[in-house]
C-alpha cells in the first residue's frame, strides 16, 4: 500500500520538528519544510523525511516548493500550515516592520501555501489543510493584540473556506493549542520594547512576569503532533482540535464565564 503523504512548514524547531517525527515514525512521507535547510538537525536522514526549502513569505518559492513537493510525492494527503512568529507587546511600541511581519507570516504565509496546493488538491479529488491556530485565535489576552489578530484571522479564513474546499472533497482542519514547550518564546517571539511611559512598562512587567510563570505549566510539542495526527487522519468534518490539557481548561472557561467576568479574573490575576 502507498504511503500516505505530508508537507508541513516551520518544520526547524519546536511543534513542527515533531511533527515531522511523530508523521515519519507511523510511516508517513513527509516534505518537511523550512526557510533555512541548514537548521534540519535531527530531521536529516530519518527514513521518508525530505527537507525543502520554503519560506512562506516569498510566494514563488512557496509556488516552487509545493511543486516539486507535489510531484516528489507524487501528490500530498496533508498540508500543515505551522510557521509562526509572535510580535508581543504594547501595540504603541510595535513599528511596521513588526506589524506586517506578523500577518505575513502567520496568515498571509498560510493564504500562499493554501492558493498553491488548492488547485492541486482540487484536481486530485482529495487533500486536507490542517492550519496551526491557537487558543490566542479564540481570545483576547494582555499584549497579544498583534499575534491575536494573525490567529484570529487563520480562524476565521478557516472556518469560511470549508464551504468551497467541501465538494471536492477538501477538508479543512484548526488546531488549537494552549502554551506549548517549545523555542518559540526564544526564537520566534518578538519582545516589543514599550513606548517610555511608566503606566505601559509597568503592564508590560507585570504581563511578562505572568506568562512566564503559567509557562512552567506548559505541554509538550507532542501533544500538538498527536492532535495533528488524529486530525489528518479524521474521515469527518470535524473543523476544531483544541491539542492538550490547558486548552481544553482554557477553552472551556472561556466559553462559560461572561467576558466582563474573564476580564476582571485575568486583570486581578496579573494584578494590572
Ligand atoms: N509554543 C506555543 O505555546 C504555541 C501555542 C499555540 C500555537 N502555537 C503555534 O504553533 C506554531 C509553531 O510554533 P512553535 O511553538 O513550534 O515555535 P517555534 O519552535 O519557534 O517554531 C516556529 C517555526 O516557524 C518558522 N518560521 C518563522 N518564520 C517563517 C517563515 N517566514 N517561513 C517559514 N518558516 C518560518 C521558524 O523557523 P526558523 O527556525 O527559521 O525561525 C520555526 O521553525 C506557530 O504557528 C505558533 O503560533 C504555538
Amino acid at each position: 500500500m502507498e504511503s500516505s503523504t505530508m508537507l508541513i512548514t516551520g518544520a526547524s524547531s519546536g511543534i513542527g520538528m515533531e511533527t515531522v517525527r511523530y508523521f515519519a515514525r507511523r510511516g508517513w512521507k513527509v516534505a518537511a519544510t523550512m526557510r533555512n535547510t541548514s537548521k534540519a538537525g535531527k530531521l536529516v536522514n530519518i527514513p521518508g523525511v525530505a527537507i525543502y526549502r520554503l519560506d512562506v513569505t516569498q510566494p514563488h518559492n512557496v509556488e516552487e516548493t509545493i511543486n516539486k513537493a507535489w510531484n516528489d510525492m507524487k501528490g500530498i494527503d496533508v498540508i500543515v500550515n505551522n510557521a509562526g512568529y509572535g510580535a508581543i507587546g504594547i501595540l504603541e511600541g510595535a513599528n511596521d516592520e513588526q506589524i506586517i511581519r506578523q500577518m505575513d507570516t502567520n496568515f498571509f504565509g498560510t493564504l500562499r501555501v493554501i492558493r498553491n496546493v488548492l488547485p492541486l488538491m482540487r484536481k486530485r479529488g482529495r487533500g486536507t489543510i490542517i492550519n496551526l491556530s491557537s487558543i490566542a485565535g479564540r481570545m483576547g489576552l494582555p499584549l497579544y493584540s498583534l499575534y491575536h489578530s494573525s490567529k484570529y484571522a487563520v480562524e476565521g479564513f478557516t472556518e469560511s473556506l470549508y464551504y468551497e474546499a467541501r465538494p471536492f472533497n477538501i477538508k479543512v482542519r484548526l488546531i488549537e493549542p494552549g502554551p506549548i514547550r517549545t523555542e518559540f518564546n526564544g526564537r520566534s517571539k518578538d519582545e516589543i520594547i514599550p513606548p517610555d511611559d511608566e503606566r505601559y512598562i509597568a503592564i508590560s512587567q507585570k504581563v511578562s512576569h505572568f506568562y512566564n510563570a503559567t509557562f512552567k505549566y506548559a505541554a509538550e510539542p507532542k501533544v500538538v503532533a498527536s492532535t495533528i495526527f488524529r486530525a489528518a487522519n479524521s474521515k469527518g468534518n470535524r473543523l476544531r482540535y483544541p491539542a492538550g490539557f490547558q486548552s481544553h481548561m482554557l477553552l472551556f472557561f472561556y466559553r462559560i464565564t461572561p467576558l466582563p467576568v474573564f476580564r476582571l479574573i485575568t486583570r486581578w490575576l496579573i494584578n494590572i
